[in-house]
C-alpha cells in the first residue's frame, strides 16, 4: 500500500502470542489484557533499548473490547481493564516515543467473540483515528471470505479518509488460503502487511511449519513483497517457553532474511538476557530493515541444510543455513561460492551475522565450509564483494 508507511518491515510488540485472551485481571493483574499491561510493555520498550533498536509499534490484539458497542454504536474498551480509555492509553504510548496499534475484525465478531466491524467500518475507522491509533490489525473471523476482496479495501478507504497515517495490517489472505486463491496483487495494493498463513504457536513444530510454507510459496509471495507491502509470517516467539537457543536464533535469522515484520510477543518485564540479545542484534535487524526490501528465498538444499539468501544494498548478500533435522550431530557441508550465486565479483569477505566477526576472504572459485547444529539451528553470515585474495602483480615504475 502506497501510503508512505512501512517502507521497511514494521517492528514492534503485540499482545496475542504471549498473553492471548487472559481477561481475569482480579486474579492475574500483571498478565491480563489491560491498560496496565500495555503501559508496562511501553516502559520496557522505551527504557530497555527496543525502541532504539527499531521496535516502535505496540499493538493490543484481541480481547480489549467491551462485549457491546456504546449507545452511539461506537466501539468501547472493557471498562474494568481499560478504565482510562483508549485515547489516554495511546497518549501514554506516544509520550514514550512509541506508536500505538489496535486490533479489530472484519467480520461480525472478533475471533475471541467481541463485537466485529462489518456493519460499522466507517465509524470504526473514525473512532480509531480519534483515538490516535497508528496501526490497525484487521482480523477475519466470522466473515465471508468472498466478501474480503471488497471489504478489506473498503476499510482501507475509510482509514485513508480519516487523514490519519495508519499502518494497515490485513488477515484477508490467511482466511482465503486453502479455499480460494488470494489475489496478492490486490492485497499488496490495499494493505501494508498481511498475514498469509496459520497462527504461530510457541513450539518449534509450528515455527518450522510456517518456514516451510513460506519457502514453498516464495516465488509468488516475493513478487509483491517490498517497501509498503509485506508478507507476514506472524509474531516472533523469542523470549517465551517453547524455543531453544538455536531455534530462537533461527526464527530471528529467517524472519530477517525474509524481510518479515518483526513483531515480538513476549514478556519484556522478565525476559532473559540471551533472548533479548537475539531480538536486539544489530546485524540481523539491519538485514531485516535493508532498504531494498527484497524477500529472501530458500535457494538450495544441500545434505538437508536449507540455504536462504537475500541481496542487500551494495551487492552484499546475506545467508542463513538452516538445519531443521533432529539427528544429534551437527551437519557439515562444503559449498562452492558459485552455488551460492557468488560468482559475479572477484572475491568476498564473509562475516558471521550474530557476532559480526570476519570469517575470512574467499575467491569466487573457493568453497566455504559450514557447520550447522541440529534441531532447528542456523548458521548465518553475509558476504561483501572485495578484491581478489591474491592480486595479480602489476609492474611498478
Ligand atoms: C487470529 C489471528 O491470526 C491471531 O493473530 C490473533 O489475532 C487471534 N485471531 C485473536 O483472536
Amino acid at each position: 500500500l502506497e501510503n508512505g508507511l512501512a517502507r521497511t518491515p514494521p517492528m514492534g510488540w503485540m499482545t496475542w502470542q504471549r498473553f492471548r485472551c487472559v481477561t481475569d485481571c482480579k486474579n492475574f493483574p500483571d498478565e491480563c489484557i489491560s491498560e496496565k499491561l500495555i503501559r508496562d510493555m511501553a516502559d520496557r520498550m522505551a527504557e530497555d533499548g527496543y525502541l532504539e533498536a527499531g521496535y516502535e509499534y505496540i499493538i493490543v490484539d484481541d480481547c480489549w473490547l467491551a462485549m457491546k458497542r456504546d449507545e452511539n454504536k461506537r466501539l468501547q474498551p472493557d471498562p474494568e481493564r481499560f478504565p482510562s480509555g483508549i485515547r489516554a492509553l495511546a497518549d501514554y504510548v506516544h509520550s514514550k516515543g512509541l506508536k500505538f496499534g489496535i486490533y479489530e475484525d472484519y467480520g461480525t465478531l472478533t475471533c475471541g467473540g467481541y463485537p466485529g466491524s462489518i456493519d460499522h467500518l466507517e465509524l470504526d475507522a473514525q473512532t480509531f483515528a480519534e483515538w490516535t491509533v497508528d496501526y490497525l490489525k484487521l482480523d477475519g473471523c466470522y466473515a465471508d471470505i468472498k466478501l474480503m476482496d471488497d471489504g478489506y479495501p473498503l476499510m482501507g478507504h475509510y482509514l485513508n479518509k480519516t487523514n490519519r497515517q495508519i499502518v494497515y495490517s490485513c488477515s484477508w489472505p490467511a482466511y482465503q488460503e486453502g479455499t480460494i486463491q488470494p489475489n496478492y496483487t490486490k492485497i499488496a495494493e490495499y494493505c501494508n502487511l498481511w498475514r498469509n498463513y496459520d497462527d504461530i504457536d510457541d513450539h518449534f513444530g509450528s515455527l518450522n511449519d510456517i518456514i516451510q510454507w513460506f519457502a514453498s510459496k516464495q516465488d509468488n509471495l516475493s513478487l509483491v513483497h517490498g517497501p509498503g507491502a509485506w508478507n507476514d509470517p506472524d509474531m516472533l516467539l523469542i523470549g517465551n517457553y517453547g524455543l531453544s537457543d538455536g531455534q530462537s536464533k533461527a526464527q530471528m535469522a529467517i524472519w530477517s532474511i525474509m524481510a518479515a515484520p518483526l513483531i515480538m510477543s513476549n514478556d519484556l518485564r522478565t525476559i532473559k538476557k540471551w533472548h533479548s540479545n537475539i531480538l536486539l542484534n544489530k546485524n540481523l535487524i539491519s538485514i531485516n530493515q535493508d532498504r531494498l526490501g527484497l524477500m529472501g528465498k530458500r535457494i538450495l538444499e544441500i545434505n538437508y541444510i536449507q540455504i536462504w539468501s537475500k541481496t542487500l544494498v551494495n551487492d552484499i548478500v546475506a545467508f542463513v543455513f538452516y538445519n531443521p533435522l533432529p539427528y544429534g550431530t551437527p551437519r557439515y557441508i562444503s559449498v562452492p561460492l558459485k552455488q551460492l550465486g557468488l560468482d559475479k565479483k572477484d572475491a568476498y569477505n564473509f562475516y558471521e551475522t550474530f557476532s559480526g566477526d570476519l570469517i575470512g576472504k574467499f575467491n569466487r572459485t573457493d568453497f566455504i565450509n559450514i557447520k550447522v547444529d541440529p534441531s532447528g539451528s542456523v548458521f548465518a553470515c553475509w558476504a561483501e564483494p572485495t578484491k581478489l585474495a591474491s592480486e595479480p602483480k602489476t609492474k611498478s615504475t
